[in-house]
């Protein structure tokens, strides 16, 4: 595995992986270059995202980047954890090509104020986490189209963990005629339940313990609607409410929403998203489960 951080030493790699003259990777796709963009602290859930890339393409760029325009100022850039050295094993073990690790002045020369230009997404980004965290879509959907500027994938590998960036990311591919295929991966979890995150580093033992009443939460929501037929959203988001205030833990929000338009839904069908967000401590975390489908 390569590890580069500027544009220039990424395109040049990826210039001759395209003439068919450098070590294409051991993935057997047909599509030559996959994408899975991440901030780093890799778990399992991003190295599913480079398995899934890795199955679809012949040569497959993780960037790790900590981007600072996607987060507020009161929220944790300084502190993101980062280990560079760590990642890296991590990613050649699990078969990645090309480690692309640029520095904040790499991706936004002259400081983030020089962009002139940006993606601001519409009404997608105002709600679920949009609402609480202003900007932060804006951000992601920003270094997300740089990234595909710079790394021209044919295919972009994205977790559902995050279902409100993926169905932006997805939309925003469509809007702008992105010549880039989306692949949505699903959630890799503890066997407890809990959603594999970088920001899980920062539970004390107990906060831990508690942060499992969300994916619980969502789990009795999806056996009242599979196995009890319960479609009133209301009992639904109140079986996940009451998992969670079992466990001290207050929902910034439970939605259950359109898995497109993520527009609350009437009633609940297949293929319907229950989508929550809270506080543990000083963590924000987040989750989500598909009705109808395993994830
Ligand atoms: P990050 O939080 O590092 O996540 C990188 C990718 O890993 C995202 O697509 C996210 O949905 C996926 N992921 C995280 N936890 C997962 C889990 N438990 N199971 C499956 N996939 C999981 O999301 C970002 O970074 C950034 O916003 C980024 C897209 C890189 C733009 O800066």
């Amino acid at each position: 595995m390569r590890t580069v951080a500027t544009v220039a030493d990424l395109r040049q790699a990826l210039a001759a992986v395209r003439r068919g003259a450098g070590s294409a990777g051991p993935g057997t796709g047909e599509a030559v270059v996959g994408l899975v963009p991440t901030m780093g602290a890799l778990h399992e859930g991003h190295l599913s995202l480079a398995d899934r890339a890795r199955a679809l393409t012949r040569y497959v760029v993780m960037s790790i980047f900590v981007n600072p325009t996607q987060f507020g100022p009161a929220e944790d850039f300084e502190r993101y954890p980062r280990d560079l050295a760590r990642d890296g094993e991590l990613a050649e073990r699990r078969g990645v090509d090309l480690l692309y690790a640029p520095t904040v002045e790499e991706v936004y020369p002259g400081g983030d104020y020089a962009l002139e230009v940006r993606v601001v997404p519409k009404r997608l980004a105002d709600r679920l986490c949009g609402a609480s965290r202003p900007g932060h879509f804006e951000g992601v959907l920003t270094v997300v189209a740089k990234l595909f500027g710079m790394v021209q994938p044919d295919v972009a590998v994205f977790g559902q963990k995050d279902y409100q960036q993926a169905t932006l990311i997805r939309r925003m591919a469509k809007d702008l005629d992105l010549p880039v295929r989306i692949e949505v991966a699903p959630i890799v979890r503890e066997p407890d339940g809990l959603a594999l995150s970088s920001r899980n580093a920062y539970l004390t033992d107990a906060e831990r313990e508690r942060a499992t009443s969300l994916s619980l939460g969502l789990f009795s929501a999806r056996h009242a609607f599979e196995a009890e037929g319960v479609t009133d959203p209301d009992r639904l988001k109140a079986r996940v409410r009451g998992t969670m205030r079992d466990a001290g833990v207050d929902p910034e929000y439970v939605e259950l929403v359109d898995p497109d338009t993520l527009e609350p839904l009437a009633e609940a069908r297949p293929g319907a998203v229950v989508a929550v967000a809270a506080w543990v401590g000083q963590t924000r975390l987040i989750d989500n489960a598909i009705l109808g489908l395993k994830a």
